[in-house]
């Protein structure tokens, strides 16, 4: 039977929302409690739910029972920091698994392709149920920074770059999609993440946010790109080497 896919991402396996367009204090995401999870780069998690409603972000399949990436408890103390950013995601309707604010460091154009992965959203996901997939809500305002997108990582012909303003929402199939941040401010970026089951209330959120599947690639120069990518095979290549397998073949457990 397989799960329930939304089509709206059959084609590219993301789609770009019109922006949030509500003001959010700051003071939502940087006071809250992180903890450091290793993702893309250099980062921090600051969970809103989690599997038992603790301050940690592992997957929920090592929560005992082990169970899919649905259902999460929203953490209390968390909640009554970031009532907005909460409310942004319950107003969706659909199940939500790991909810989290992610923090990360500026880095590089060959940093963001290095890094790039794939999500484990779906272990332990029943058959017949809606796929897991991705919401992300930028936070800060990062107009010159990249969620670098690609289908195929060794190709770098499928890459698409969406810039990162603030409020902009990204719904992306992340386990079919390889993605990372090309993060090039000053200051750290942070950005609203939460796993949630395809479904109709989903569904009909998306259609109600001008859904747009297709969004120009944002330019850079072609010379340095090639020189990225040169520099993210390379050091992709060298850890392979290192570990003995590409560890990003394994679906990354952030
Ligand atoms: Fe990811």
């Amino acid at each position: 039977m397989g799960h329930y896919r939304m089509p709206i991402l059959d084609e590219t396996g993301y789609v770009v929302l019109d922006p949030y367009g509500g003001m959010i204090d700051p003071r939502e995401w940087t006071s809250l409690a992180y903890v450091d999870w290793k993702s893309s780069g250099d980062t921090r998690f600051a969970p809103l739910a989690s599997a038992a409603g603790q301050v940690e972000c592992n997957g929920f399949w090592h929560a005992d029972p082990p169970r899919a990436d649905k259902d999460g408890v929203w953490i209390p103390s968390q909640v009554s920091t970031a009532p907005t950013l909460v409310e942004r995601v319950q107003q969706v309707g659909a199940n939500v698994g790991r909810c989290r604010v992610i923090e990360l460091q500026p880095n590089s154009y060959a940093d963001a392709l290095y890094n790039s992965h794939l999500d484990d959203n779906n272990r332990l996901n029943p058959d017949g149920e809606g796929w897991v997939i991705r919401c992300f809500m930028q936070l800060t305002d990062d107009p010159s920074s990249f969620m670098v997108l690609r289908e195929d990582i060794n190709d770098p012909s499928t890459e698409t770059r969406l810039a990162l303003p603030a409020g902009a929402q990204l719904v992306v199939d992340s386990e079919r999609m390889w993605h990372s941040v090309w993060h090039a401010g000053d200051e750290p970026r942070y950005c609203l993440i939460t796993s949630f089951e395809s479904g109709p209330e989903l569904e009909k959120w998306i259609w109600e946010r001008n859904p747009r599947p297709i969004v120009p690639s944002q330019a850079v120069d072609s010379g340095f790109a090639a020189a990225s990518e040169e520099e993210a095979q390379r050091r992709r290549a060298a850890r392979t080497a290192y570990y003995g397998y590409d560890p990003t073949e394994v679906r990354s457990e952030a």
